[in-house]
């Protein structure tokens, strides 16, 4: 695992993007995994700027996403499909149709999971998984439970997430309680992951998920055993990492 500190929010999210960015130069027709969430907008920002100046091409990349919200139609604008929209696809020159992300409208949530990972094997796997990471250690919306869950699946989210994304709804009330999430399988099978962090207060489930015990009860802990994940943090989000292990930080 490469561990990164950057001095802030920005440093971080061009870090990061350049890792993506160099995964579609090399690999044109690259699948790429994308998180929503604050964290990457940075990422996408800086992603979009080189398109702009005719550095990156995103005509033969193909995406899928980690989560939607159960009961959110992809006009919503707390959807993850308009999120993705608004802030990345829209402003680049990636093909609609080469994009994906889970339905949260599906009647049959079970065989929505079926359908998206058959699609992402169909794609060959995910090349580049980027994801963020929740307050409870969840990656995508893999929240704490007992055991890991492979498939995509409906979830049921903790009330830390429901209070986390208040933020980006009118009210806590119409924060919807169910999310349907790549499972920990396509995640783990992804070639790359890149794990972005910011803010103070994600630097002590950081750490806990890099350098604690393995446990379904810190989702993201299951990346210790990955063999190709890159972690971008800023100064704040590594603090405790800088504190205790601080010869892990490259
Ligand atoms: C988003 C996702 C989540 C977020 C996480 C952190 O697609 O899967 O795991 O990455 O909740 O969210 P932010 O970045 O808003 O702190």
């Amino acid at each position: 695992m490469k561990i990164f500190s950057a001095p802030d929010y920005t440093a971080m999210s061009r870090k990061a993007a350049n890792l993506i960015s160099a995964q579609v130069i090399l690999k044109p027709d690259s699948v790429l995994g994308l998180a929503t969430g604050s964290t990457p907008l940075g990422v996408y920002s800086q992603l979009i700027d080189w398109y702009e100046k005719g550095d990156v091409d995103f005509t033969k990349v193909r995406s899928v996403n980690l989560d939607e919200y159960c009961g959110l139609a992809p006009e919503h604008e707390q959807s993850y499909h308009y999120y993705m929209k608004e802030n990345f696809f829209k402003h680049i020159n990636i093909q609609m149709v080469n994009t994906h992300v889970p339905d949260g409208l599906a009647k049959d949530v079970t065989a929505e999971g079926h359908r998206y990972d058959k699609l992402i094997d169909s794609l060959g796997g995910i090349d580049l998984q980027l994801l963020g990471i929740g307050n409870t250690g969840h990656i995508g919306f893999n929240e704490p439970s007992e055991s890991f869950i492979k498939e995509t699946h409906r979830v049921t989210l903790k009330q830390k997430t429901i209070d986390a994304n208040a933020r980006f709804f009118a009210s806590k009330e119409e924060v919807p309680r169910y999310a349907v999430t790549m499972g920990i399988g396509a995640i783990m099978g992804a070639k790359k992951v890149l794990l972005v962090a910011n803010g103070a207060g994600k630097a002590e489930i950081l750490y806990e998920s890099l350098f604690g015990p393995i446990t379904p009860e810190v989702p993201a802990s299951i990346l210790q055993v990955h063999p190709d994940v890159t972690v971008v943090g800023d100064e704040a989000a590594m603090a405790v990492i800088r504190e205790k292990c601080p010869s892990a930080i490259d």
